[in-house]
């Protein structure tokens, strides 16, 4: 299935799916081995669904890789992260942006040690040029920090904000809200991701650990997403009404 191949109209198909990528440790740990070794595996994991999901035609990809509050973990395993990010994020980004998706970087990078945040800056200048397509990959990223900053943004312009003035603050202004938010790893909490943007996202919680999380689980994600009503607020009749004019 993809966004061509989907039954009916294409708002049965998510347009930006955000990923919770959760379990690394915990699948690691299983198999008697570090959580470095969880977090290598799940890296391998998240390009082959990034891969995945732009083939499929999905628009935005945004993923969850550091968690403010992911920051107060043992310096050892947050250096192993930075080492995975200094070896492979260019390289890994370049391969994936190359399709004409543009890399964006949400969260606030003066958390991160200086070389790591010139990798990642030189990586979304490579692919500035794009448009219409994205990944997001949230790293040192909480939404209320996010929120506490647009406010600021808004104050220091001296701007009264609507909501829709408001979402262009945030960083992931400009781009449309995730329809579809997928947590992996057992866990149902959004743990301070999107809470702006997720107001009116479908959510999908899997049991898998991330790295076991495989394309086919994706395809199920988004079959189940296409199974939903998203009705806004709105009746079941208003709804069938308002498809059945788009139809016509
Ligand atoms: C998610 O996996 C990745 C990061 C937070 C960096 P975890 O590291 O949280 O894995 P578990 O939850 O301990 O299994
Ligand atoms: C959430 O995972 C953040 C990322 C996946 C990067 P955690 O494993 O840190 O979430 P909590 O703290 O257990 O909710
Ligand atoms: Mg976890």
């Amino acid at each position: 299935m993809n966004r061509n191949t989907t039954e009916g109209d294409k708002s049965r198909f998510p347009r930006h799916i955000a990923i919770i990528m959760d379990g690394n440790g915990r699948w690691a740990k299983r198999r008697l081995m570090p959580r470095s070794f969880g977090h290598r595996q799940g890296m391998e994991r998240m390009i082959g669904l990034l891969e995945h999901a732009f083939d499929l035609g999905v628009d935005y990809v945004t993923v969850y890789a550091l968690s403010t509050e992911n920051l107060q973990r043992p310096a050892e395993e947050l250096e192993g992260l930075y080492q995975l990010i200094r070896k492979h994020f260019r390289e890994y980004m370049k391969k994936i942006c190359e399709r004409g998706v543009r890399l964006r970087v949400l969260g606030d990078t003066s958390l991160l040690p200086e070389d790591v945040r010139k990798i990642i800056a030189d990586s979304e200048a490579e692919s500035a040029e794009y448009r219409g397509r994205g990944i997001n990959v949230a790293l040192a990223y909480g939404s209320r920090a996010e929120i506490v900053r647009a406010a600021n943004l808004a104050v220091m312009r001296g701007e009264t904000v609507t909501e829709e003035s408001f979402a262009k603050l945030l960083y992931t202004g400009g781009q449309p809200d995730p329809d579809l938010v997928i947590r992996t790893g057992k866990e149902r909490r959004i743990s301070n991701f999107l809470l702006y943007q997720a107001a009116y996202a479908e959510f999908y919680f899997s049991d898998k650990m991330f790295p076991e999380f495989s394309d086919a689980d994706l395809d199920e994600a988004i079959a189940e997403y296409g199974r939903r009503t998203r009705r806004f607020g709105k009746t079941d009749e208003q709804c069938r009404e308002e498809e059945k004019n788009k139809k016509v």
